[in-house]
């Protein structure tokens, strides 16, 4: 692909698709990583003297009307704050706006537009129009062929990828592509349901696939022990048997928890206890890895060359069960692996045992991140690889 880097934006009108799709409360952003993220992108583009167009999603709001509810507002106050320069939020821009200078113009959510969502060609044409070169930044959304992530690609003078899209790529791609071994991916989260692709390829590349939170109950039942009152998915037994042996046959392993800490019941006040793999009670619910277990995991990821991390391994926002994410990510921080780490609850751990600046690569990508894991090709990136082609 083309990389913004690569070219000349001076004078030139380039619109930009980020990602800003960040948290709002009250009128106030209230997580701001992805807007780090993507402003070095902006400031370049800014910095070689282009007139700068920023689009993006946030949340899902219905198409065709204004909601305040999901306005660009609260990002845009952000920037003010922190770009040196004047930030304006344009409300309609689809049939051309006047650009100055040293000025950063933001679209009002792009998912108000008729058709963003059906990446209507008309749509896409429009938002072409408005620039010389467009930017696609935005890796979270690049998993999602809309008009502002594909259609305006196809259309829009000269396309290619943003510095944060670029890095996202590449640090994706050495963790996966041609890792350092062992290759050791950490999948949690609830459900094997949402999870069985990434589960499913993953399973076929690395050397160690540790699996958490209901996931391993899954897995654990599919081991014949007694899962109690656990969360786990009865119909996917035979899969999570499926996964274990194919990752034997080829070389690697799914381990499973030798301890687990129960409880009775899903509440902050819950007691724990930690009980062997196979002495779970009918009325138990397993909500966390063992002490043991953590011990053999963290062994693991010390030893690891890369490591892969989606997902924490137990109920972590409730302290009694927060000790086998915990140790996970102290481990991961510990160890001199290249690891990367993606998606929203397993960015929120590592800001709660502030492990940040020990991981190699915090993805921006929720859904993005997890398509990429399953070995799928981003359909914004593939759209850029076809202009390169064609170019
Ligand atoms: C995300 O938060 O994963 C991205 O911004 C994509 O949002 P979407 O799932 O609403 O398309």
């Amino acid at each position: 692909v083309i990389a913004m880097t690569d070219l000349d934006l001076s004078n030139k009108r380039v619109l930009i698709r980020e990602d800003l799709n960040v948290p709002v409360k009250n009128g106030k952003v209230t997580s701001d990583a992805r807007l780090k993220a993507a402003l070095p992108s902006i400031q370049q583009a800014l910095k070689a003297g282009a007139k700068v167009m920023v689009m993006s999603h946030l949340g899902r709001p219905t198409e065709g009307e204004y909601d305040e509810e999901f306005s660009l507002q609260p990002v845009v106050d952000y920037l003010q704050e922190v770009l040196d320069c004047p930030v304006r939020l344009c409300k309609d821009y689809l049939d051309g706006i006047e650009l100055k200078a040293g000025e950063l113009v933001v679209f009002e959510n792009v998912r108000f537009n008729v058709g963003e969502k059906k990446n209507n060609d008309e749509l896409a044409k429009k938002l072409a129009s408005l620039c010389d070169v467009y930017v696609m930044d935005a890796f979270g959304t690049a998993h999602r062929a809309q008009a502002s992530t594909h259609g305006v690609a196809k259309y829009a003078p000269v396309a290619c990828a943003g510095p944060l899209l670029a890095g996202e790529l590449e640090a994706l791609g050495k963790a996966l592509e041609n890792p350092k071994r062992p290759l050791v991916a950490i999948v949690g989260g609830s459900k094997v349901s949402t999870k069985l692709t990434v589960l499913e390829s993953l399973s076929g590349v690395v050397d160690q696939l540790i699996v958490g939170g209901g996931i391993a109950n899954t897995f654990v039942a599919a081991a014949g022990h007694n899962v109690g009152k656990s969360l786990y998915e009865a119909d996917l037994t035979d899969e999570a048997n499926r996964l274990m042996a194919q990752a034997k046959a080829k070389g690697g392993d799914i381990p499973l928890p030798v301890d687990v800490v129960t409880g009775k019941e899903f509440s902050a006040e819950a007691k724990a206890e930690t009980k062997a793999v196979n002495a779970v009670a009918d009325d138990d619910m397993i909500f966390d890895i063992g002490p043991d277990t953590a011990e053999q995991l963290a062994a693991m990821l010390k030893n690891a060359g890369t490591i892969v991390w989606n997902g924490p391994v137990g109920v972590f926002e409730f302290e009694q069960f927060g000790h086998g994410t915990k140790t996970i990510a102290e481990a991961i921080a510990q160890s001199d692996a290249f690891s990367i780490a993606g998606g929203g609850d397993t960015l929120a751990a590592i800001d709660q045992y502030a492990i940040a600046d020990k991981i190699s690569y915090i993805s921006t990508g929720g859904g993005a991140f997890l398509e990429f894991l399953e070995g799928k090709t981003l359909p914004a990136v593939a759209i850029l690889q076809e202009r390169a082609n064609d170019a």
